[in-house]
């Protein structure tokens, strides 16, 4: 039998995860003994707050190891809301709340629960890859709006409305944004919810999952403390990955109306069962304790070094993240010059001969729907470590000729 031609028209449609790959690459170098500067890793190297683990360390001694109901612990759900309503004023049960296994997952349960074949969700880009394939495995279409650099990379009400059809099921948006680290403030966000308004039957998928990841704090915005009307069609996506640097924990959630939240977690029972029970305990404990990220200000000053040494590659154009914890700049200036005879042509092939020649693994814009630019990230850097190893990539660039 050819096991690939046998499987599902589904799984052939589907990009793997580049980032995934891109890591697995820097990892197999760096077992046969070379020394990579893995600017590719969307991981956070930062302790889990001591909270949560004495809390994840009790459920393990009580036996606190069974299933839960699939949307959740109901005691986490209600922290989960009561974190929103404390930090935006608003008004939230448990019942507008699911609780999965991280945010990557719960997104994963959204399309599901929304994407019809022919349905359209509309996708500004730069963005995180995944919500690419993850339309396109139920059936849908994402919906490519390119947002450039002369837009901060974010999306505006023109751009918007051009591109809204009868097909329109939902709008993506994602502030602190991965790839760029663009921040929508509430006046960007209200002029896209004055076009919205207009249209009735989009939802809003709003993804916040790096909210506590901003310089300064208080510049993030959540959309949906903008009026009634736009809260009760949109769905936050959000967890405990980056803010709290939990990534391995896998815990995230949707908050939204209840009828999106009950049809997502019949989906669920179908799919995850429940998020592990230990990570729940763990996560009841931090948000009815931590509100804001312990960490912001280290993600500032690893942003602010990283800023400082791109600065010092010509080549490298930018503007200056105000978020999470990635920076995305342009390698227009080196497209069409060449790398040890090779004529560059594109961002994947920047990546390429980065990791062969330079030995430093990034992501091209390409996979995040954006050609012409890179995601470098430093979410698992220390200053220190960008400080010592940039020239690397310098040394890298200085050679196109
Ligand atoms: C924008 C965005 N959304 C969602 C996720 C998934 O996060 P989680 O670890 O909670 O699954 C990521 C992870 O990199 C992300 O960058």
């Amino acid at each position: 039998m050819n096991i690939k031609e046998n499987l599902s028209n589904r799984i052939k449609r589907v990009k793997p995860s580049v980032t995934n790959d891109s890591n697995r690459q820097a990892k197999e170098l760096i077992k046969n003994g070379i020394h990579v500067f893995n600017l590719s890793n969307g991981d956070i190297s930062l302790p889990t707050p001591e909270i949560a683990k004495n809390a994840a360390i009790e459920a393990i001694e009580n036996d606190d190891t069974k299933y839960t109901l699939a949307s959740g612990k109901e005691e986490l759900r209600k922290a989960i809301a009561d974190q929103y309503n404390r930090k935006y004023d608003l008004d939230y049960k448990y019942q507008n709340v699911l609780v999965g296994s991280g945010t990557k997952n719960v997104l994963f349960t959204l399309m599901g629960v929304l994407c019809n074949h022919d349905d359209e969700i509309i996708v500004p880009t730069p963005c995180w890859p995944s919500y690419f394939e993850q339309i396109k495995l139920f059936g849908a279409t994402p919906k490519i709006i390119e947002c450039g650099i002369e837009n901060n990379f974010k999306l505006t009400a023109k751009l918007l409305s051009k591109n809204i059809t009868t097909r329109t099921k939902a709008v993506i948006l994602n502030s602190p944004n991965n790839p760029s680290g663009s921040i929508y403030s509430k006046e960007e966000l209200a002029e896209l919810a004055k076009v919205l308004e207009k249209h009735d039957d989009i939802f809003i998928i709003f993804d916040d999952v790096y909210s506590e990841i901003a310089s300064p704090r208080s510049s993030f915005y959540n959309i949906v403390c903008l009026s009634k009307n736009i809260q009760n069609r949109t769905i936050i996506a959000g967890g405990i990955s980056k803010n709290y640097g939990m990534t391995g924990w896998r815990i995230g959630w949707l908050i939204g109306p209840e009828e999106i939240i009950s049809a997502s977690s019949s989906f669920q029972s179908h799919s995850l069962g429940s998020a592990v029970t230990i990570s729940q305990d763990a996560a009841i404990s931090l948000l009815n304790h931590v509100d804001e990220s312990p960490f912001n200000e280290i993600f500032s000053e690893r942003r602010k070094t990283m800023v400082e040494e791109l600065r010092k590659i010509k080549e490298l154009t930018f503007i200056e993240p105000q978020g999470a914890c990635y920076i995305f700049p342009s390698i227009k200036k080196l497209v069409g010059k060449k790398y040890d005879g090779v004529i560059l042509k594109n961002s994947k092939q920047f990546c390429e001969l980065a990791l062969k020649y330079g030995h430093i693994s990034v992501i091209p814009g390409e996979a995040c729907g954006l050609e012409g630019y890179l995601r470098l990230s430093f979410g698992s850097l220390t200053s220190a470590q960008i400080k010592e190893n940039m020239f690397q990539l310098k040394q890298f660039v200085e050679n196109f000729r």
